[in-house]
């Protein structure tokens, strides 16, 4: 046969064996490694058995998804170790299956049965994650649904994790949330594959951790005045004012976290931060800085630093360790033992960042210190410090890992670096052979604003849905056996209640889970801007709270040549229309339709706009004043 022939009749076999179902009838995030659609669909009902080895790990996943569908389809469903009837059946290969590497897993769904086979347990989880995904929407009501046909849609996935590090930070310090928070929290990383869950546990407002040895750290530093406002121009607190605002995690707190992170294939990586945002360890325990100033307060977010560009800037209270006394070290022993002795993953973070070296300079023990160690400059005196909390850490039996400036001034040997400031700070780790996770601002912070500072809380810089999805932890050149992952960064300056907390961090984190778990291939924006869409329903049964600043416009504004403002719109997602107004009414889809830069009117008050796709609308109405236009084209 002709080898045309024989291709033109290949193809048109499997155009005539294409299933009803087009590929992303399946909504899955993150995208998995393989997916082959089919027809039908597997009915889930009550009396599906689920079948099931004898082995705890396995077992408990069985129990999470067995407790994750019954509320909403009210199924009681039972384990057994063989059936004839329908079943999904859980299976550990007993060989492993090259194809899925580690922590990956097949789903196989057809009329009949549903079959998820893993390597390891952690496999099975992914893979029930999925399963949950493939169902309708409505299993993530936390209320019984009746009128619902249970169906999951006939596939076949084999998928597997593109890096061992998929991270989200969320910092309890600015903001105490609590532990059944915390858990909750855990769970909805879980839900989609994320398995490392960094606790920034002390900065400057709030130590939030129990350690035994030194009780004041919580005493004390657990609690600031109570204050509202932006975080960052906050009244200080006042004489005689008590502190009664916050909290910590007990011991047993911290035990019951862990074990229900563990139970969803999450590991804690605690951060104790160190040497810089230390200002409520040192409101505790004062001689623990160079100043050893004994008003030293819990900061409730008023300012105390200056920013001059160029990541220079001055602390104008003390928030520092001192490296040059041997109590400094005691004390870190002491709270290094009792995390190391809590938490059962291999990294402890260290911080490391934003550290002020200003009242070191001035402090003769640090300086006779440099001398004594032939230390050139304080980048130096700041990596004696690290690398002495590096081998507390791993005496204690784990790894260090701290924000990128660890590199400054030399590097500890063994030290795992977090690259915030630039991917390129974790490119040069991985120059050095050392491993780096992946958390530039650029593309992870999502205590950033999700769009125009006209729709969101005040925060100093941007980052878009597209921007949290367009772009590659392993930049080209670089040994990617180094890149350990990625992680995105939730500081909470600014995100004062849990309900906030989840709208910061979805639908970001969804971005975030495809950047770090897809491979490179299956990434397409327009294909994840519609699957976030299905998921917004999920998270609307599953109560959890999410932003939808990704249907609002992008608005430049500028001065044209003859000075007249002009409008600047886009849109993130394409299909939406943009309808704005120049004479103070509030825009609908028979306002005029944004085609192209508009010149505003001499005299406007307001330009108002909001966007709708077929004819129905989706953004938030957007208002800008003359002034804010008049301060935007000046710029
Ligand atoms: C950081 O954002 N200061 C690590």
């Amino acid at each position: 046969m002709n080898k045309f022939y024989l291709l033109f009749l290949l193809t048109l076999m499997a155009c005539t064996q294409a299933p009803a179902q087009a590929p992303n009838t399946y909504h899955l995030i993150p995208a998995p490694v393989g997916l082959q659609p089919a027809s039908g669909g597997f009915a889930l009902t009550k009396d599906v058995m689920l079948v099931v080895p004898r082995n705890t790990e396995v077992l408990k996943t069985v129990a999470y998804f067995q407790a994750k569908i019954k509320p909403a389809t009210g199924f009681d469903l039972k384990t057994a170790e063989t059936t004839s009837g329908p079943k999904i059946q859980f299976v550990l290969n007993a060989k492993p299956d090259a194809a899925i590497k580690t922590d990956g897993y097949t789903l196989d769904v057809t009329p009949e049965q549903i079959t998820l086979r893993a390597n390891q347990p952690a496999g099975l989880f992914y893979g029930v994650q999925t399963l949950l995904q493939l169902m309708p929407a409505a299993v993530e009501s936390k209320t019984l649904v009746s009128s619902v046909d249970w169906q999951v849609p006939c596939v076949k996935i084999t998928d597997y994790p593109r890096f061992g590090w998929r991270g989200v930070m969320l910092d309890v310090s600015r903001h105490f949330f609590p532990k059944e928070y915390v858990k909750e929290y855990i769970d909805q990383l879980a839900r989609y594959k994320f398995n490392v869950f960094h606790w920034h546990l002390t900065d400057d407002n709030g130590w939030r951790i129990e350690i035994k040895s030194y009780p004041k750290l919580t005493e004390t530093g657990a609690w600031r005045v109570e204050r509202t406002g932006y975080f960052g121009d906050r009244k200080p607190q006042q004489p005689g004012e008590k502190a009664t605002y916050g909290g910590f995690y007990t011991q047993e707190d911290i035990k019951e976290i862990v074990k229900h992170a563990q139970d969803r294939h999450v590991t804690i990586v605690p951060e104790i931060d160190v040497p810089g945002h230390s200002m409520a360890a040192i409101a505790a325990y004062p001689w623990l800085s160079c100043t050893k100033d004994p008003n030293t307060k819990v900061n409730p977010g008023t300012k105390f630093s200056e920013w001059y560009g160029n990541g220079k800037f001055k602390m104008l209270l003390d928030n520092t360790l001192n490296p040059s006394d041997e109590k400094v070290y005691e004390f870190l022993d002491k709270v290094f033992g009792e995390v190391a002795t809590l938490f059962p993953g291999q990294y402890i973070h260290a911080g490391g960042d934003e550290c002020y070296h200003g009242y070191w300079e001035k402090d003769p023990g640090c300086q006779a210190l440099m001398k004594k160690e032939k230390l050139k400059n304080t980048e130096e005196l700041q990596s004696y410090f690290v690398k002495r909390v590096a081998k507390i850490i791993e005496k204690k039996g784990k790894k260090m890992i701290g924000w990128d400036e660890i590199m400054d001034g030399g590097l500890a040997p063994n030290a795992a670096v977090m690259s915030w400031r630039s991917i390129e700070k974790g490119v040069e780790a991985a120059k050095q052979k050392h491993p780096a996770v992946m958390t530039p601002t650029k593309h992870c912070y999502i205590d950033y604003m999700q769009g125009d500072v006209a729709t969101e809380i005040r925060i100093y810089s941007t980052l878009r849905l597209k921007t949290s999805y367009e772009w590659d932890p392993v930049p080209a050149g670089v040994d990617s056996t180094y890149i350990l992952g990625g992680q995105g960064n939730l500081w909470t300056e600014q995100v004062p209640t849990p309900r906030h907390a989840e709208y910061m961090t979805w639908p970001r984190g969804w971005a975030l889970a495809e950047v770090y778990w897809s491979p490179r291939n299956k990434k397409n924006w327009d294909d994840f801007a519609k699957r976030t869409e299905q998921h917004f329903s999920r998270a609307n049964l599953a109560e959890v709270k999410y932003a939808t600043t990704v249907f609002d416009p992008i608005i430049k504004i500028q001065k044209n040549g003859s000075g007249k403002i002009v409008a600047d719109l886009s849109t993130e997602i394409a299909g939406l229309d943009i309808h704005y107004t120049t004479d103070n009414t509030f825009p609908d889809r028979f306002s005029p339709k944004y085609t192209g830069p508009v010149e505003l009117p001499d005299g406007t008050d307001m330009l108002r706009m909001v966007t709708y796709r077929n004819g129905k609308p989706l953004g938030k109405l957007i208002t800008l004043k003359a002034d804010e236009l008049e301060k935007r084209a000046k710029k």
